[in-house]
């Protein structure tokens, strides 16, 4: 069946490592231990809709695990979250694999082995899960190309577009981007990944109101940037319009960017105007700051209304 949230794009397993400060080039730092947890910016992006959507196959991912026994502890931790994954496929590879390092101020940096996901083809999408009302999300940690196929065989069903533009893919030019943009709905960027978007589409500035409204009239999309502990902006249609975040002591912002687009996406899909998603998905993502990890640190729905009733 059709589902409400279809995220395509990458999984990973992250090996976190909490240090004191991020080892620069030629250094060597020590951690006391480090963490195996669920990770993938695809796959966090589904868990983060379907603890809003409340699982029962309304969120499903499609990317692509390796034949090895990582590859089967990642689709077992996506059925438990309740998410469909008669698309996930299984390529001859490695697990994809990210290395996380978090400092003290709970800033990261990451390595990504993509393994795996460099297989991920638009053709492991079955079609039945892509219909009208359905929200297909997309990052980059997955081949361009399937992402692209993937984003106009949803329009092509009448189905919404939300791309998240992390990290921005290192040959990227000018017409990959419009291409991408061409069949999509929404933009998601950071304020890095959004200064790239616009220099790639010649626009010139560095304000981020200014540089995400430009964005938004020039592909004719809704541009949302996530500006961290400054909230995030919505630009588009009706002008700039600014969403504080929590006031949170941050312990790992890792994952916080893709609760944002999970929440967003899973709120556009129960109907929400895009003011109403962008602002519970700001709300999300600051709650997910307060502990080690994505997944793990990511809010239920009830969490979430509780923190917006109370802000
Ligand atoms: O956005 C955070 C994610 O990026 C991590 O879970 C890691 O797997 C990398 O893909
Ligand atoms: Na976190």
């Amino acid at each position: 069946k059709a589902a409400a949230v279809l995220v395509f794009g990458s999984l990973n397993v992250d090996l976190v490592c909490r240090v004191a400060v991020i080892a620069r080039p030629g250094e060597t730092v020590l951690a006391p231990d480090y963490e195996q947890l669920f990770g993938g910016k695809g796959a966090n992006q589904a868990v983060a809709a379907a603890r809003v959507l409340g699982g029962a196959d309304r969120v499903a991912m499609v990317g692509a695990v390796g034949d090895d026994e990582l590859g089967k502890a990642v689709a077992d931790n996506l059925v438990n979250e309740g998410i469909d994954i008669t698309g996930l496929q299984t390529a001859p590879a490695r697990t994809g694999c990210a290395f996380i390092s978090i400092d003290s101020g709970g800033e990261n940096a990451i390595t990504v082995a993509s393994g795996a996901n460099a297989r991920l083809d638009a053709a492991a999408l079955p079609d039945g899960l892509l219909g009208p009302s359905s929200v297909l999300v997309l990052q980059m940690e997955t081949p361009l190309a399937a992402s692209l196929a993937a984003a106009e065989r949803a329009r092509a069903k009448g189905g919404r577009v939300v791309v998240n533009l992390a990290p921005v893919p290192a040959q990227l030019d000018a017409d990959d981007l419009s291409g991408l943009l061409a069949p999509a709905d929404y933009l998601v960027v950071n304020e890095s990944e959004l200064a790239a978007a616009a220099a790639l589409s010649a626009i010139g500035g560095e304000e981020p109101g200014a540089l995400a409204t430009a964005l938004a009239a020039c592909f004719g999309l809704v541009v949302i940037a996530t500006l961290g502990a400054k909230g995030a902006l919505v630009a588009g249609g009706d002008g700039v319009h600014a969403i504080p975040a929590l006031a949170v002591e941050p312990v790992d912002t890792t994952g916080a960017g893709d609760t944002f687009v999970g929440v967003f996406a899973a709120c556009l899909s129960e109907n929400c105007a895009t003011a109403e998603a962008a602002e519970r998905a700001v709300v999300a993502a600051s709650l997910a700051c307060r502990r080690v990890g994505a997944q793990s640190a990511m809010p239920t729905a009830a969490e979430i209304e509780r923190a917006l009733a109370d802000r």
